[in-house]
């Protein structure tokens, strides 16, 4: 089942903000949710999962840690939760979690957060594949529509026991410090939440793995939203403050853009940031304790709210 969420934040809201702001050489609009809302972006995303360089450079290593380290990590959860989706994709990772949840008879409420649906529905089969295939059915399984930045404060109050919050390495499409503070003011202190990134262990080679030409494809929409008449535009990829960015040069004012931009100034329409393990842990540790788990290319923790985590 599904429930629709009605979405707040639109594109012209964000440019909004940015009126007036003359001198800004940069405008960030890489909000994650702006690459998958129609169909040709999921399947780009989709083809870009399966294989080549990002697949193997983004998923390959983090799917390693996960199994790697599965029998810990299940270890940590209760008997009983609810497991908590944030943009599931595939849900293919979660899915490794909830599998061997049910194999070590723990009772698993599956809720997932996206805003696409057919995202959504994609990883809403693939866990219930895992519920048909369990002996005791007692996997049970929920999707919403929305934006998990928006909503989750909403469905989680609705949720009642230990929640196990999965949002894994989306955590690095967002400034750390403020996705970090959402989740823990909104988590009880039974909560565990699951945080992923890739390491900058070889710039150059991770450069290349997100500058594979269906990232311009994912970015067409924005491009058109923004009226740019050549919708096809190249982005450039580059490594800045700790992060990848795909960005473009404004080289047409269009009716949107004319109030708050210039020719030559750029805007970044993706971000991933490709934090060290010292600066992973460091932002971590404010709000949260728990484990850390590495490997040669990625780094994960779980854990729980500081009792007495920031305001
Ligand atoms: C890169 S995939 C990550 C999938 C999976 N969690 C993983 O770690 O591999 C991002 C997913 O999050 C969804 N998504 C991105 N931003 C979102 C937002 N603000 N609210 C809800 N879903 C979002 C996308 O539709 C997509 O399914």
């Amino acid at each position: 089942m599904i429930i629709r969420l009605p979405m707040q934040k639109a594109l012209q809201e964000r440019l909004q903000d940015k009126k007036n702001t003359r001198t800004r050489k940069i405008i960030y609009l890489d909000d994650s949710k702006t690459w998958y809302m129609d169909k040709e972006q999921v399947n780009t995303y989709l083809e870009l999962y399966n294989g080549g360089d990002y697949s193997k450079g983004m998923l390959e290593g983090e799917k390693r840690l996960i199994e790697d380290n599965i029998d810990d990590i299940v270890k940590q959860l209760p008997e009983k939760y609810s497991f908590i989706d944030l943009g599931p994709g595939t849900a293919d990772k979660s899915g490794k979690i909830i599998r061997e949840s049910i194999l070590k008879e723990k009772e698993v409420n599956y809720h997932a957060i996206d805003i696409n649906e057919f995202m959504l529905e994609t990883a809403l089969k693939n866990i219930g594949e895992i519920r048909k295939k369990s002996k005791d059915k007692s996997l049970t399984v929920q999707g919403y529509l929305g934006d998990f930045t928006e909503h989750f404060s909403i469905i989680s109050k609705q949720i009642m026991g230990p929640k196990f919050i999965y949002l894994g390495s989306t955590f690095v499409n967002y400034d750390p410090k403020t996705i970090l503070k959402l989740y823990s003011q909104n988590m009880d202190e039974k909560d565990q939440i699951y945080i992923s990134a890739q390491k900058p262990y070889n710039i150059k080679e991770i450069i290349k793995q997100y500058s594979v030409g269906g990232y311009n494809l994912m970015m067409k929409p924005m491009l058109a939203a923004l009226g740019f008449t050549d919708v096809n535009k190249e982005s450039s990829v580059r490594f800045e403050n700790g992060a990848i960015e795909h960005f473009i040069k404004i080289d047409e004012l269009t009716p949107t853009l004319k109030d708050c931009a210039n020719i030559g100034d750029e805007i970044v329409t993706f971000t991933s940031r490709k934090p060290t393990k010292e600066q992973f842990e460091n932002s971590i540790s404010k709000r949260f304790k728990g484990e850390y788990y590495e490997n040669d290319t990625h780094i994960a923790f779980i854990g729980n709210k500081l009792q007495r985590s920031r305001k």
